[in-house]
């Protein structure tokens, strides 16, 4: 059961846990966090999913595929270095404890 903290645009955090191999974004959107849209399920068609990883965490996730990193040139919140999409981090034992941002917007 990883815990997950988002850190909200108003710098208030929600953590939270949720099961192994389900996704960062579906973790947030089931529990209700705000500010993370996730308009097309999760199929990395729409980047209103958008966070930045915690840069302790960055380094630990599996590098993002094509179509992210497509994806990632059209987060309306500017794009950082560790801009990621939710919907594309699959949470397992070793990500226990990640930290992720949220943009101030996602459209
Ligand atoms: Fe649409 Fe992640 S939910 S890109």
């Amino acid at each position: 059961m990883p815990d997950i903290t988002f850190i909200l645009a108003d710098g208030s955090e929600r953590g939270l846990e949720a099961p192994e191999g389900v996704s960062v974004m579906a973790a947030a959107t089931g529990a209700g966090v705000p500010g993370i849209v996730a308009e097309c399920g999760g199929s990395a068609m729409c980047a209103t999913c958008h966070v930045y990883v915690d840069e302790a965490w960055a380094d630990k996730l599996p590098a993002p595929l094509a179509n992210e990193l497509e994806m990632l040139e059209c987060t309306a919140a500017e794009r950082g270095p560790t801009s990621r999409l939710s919907c594309q981090i699959k949470l397992t034992a070793a990500l226990q404890g990640l930290v992720v941002r949220v943009p101030e917007r996602q459209q």
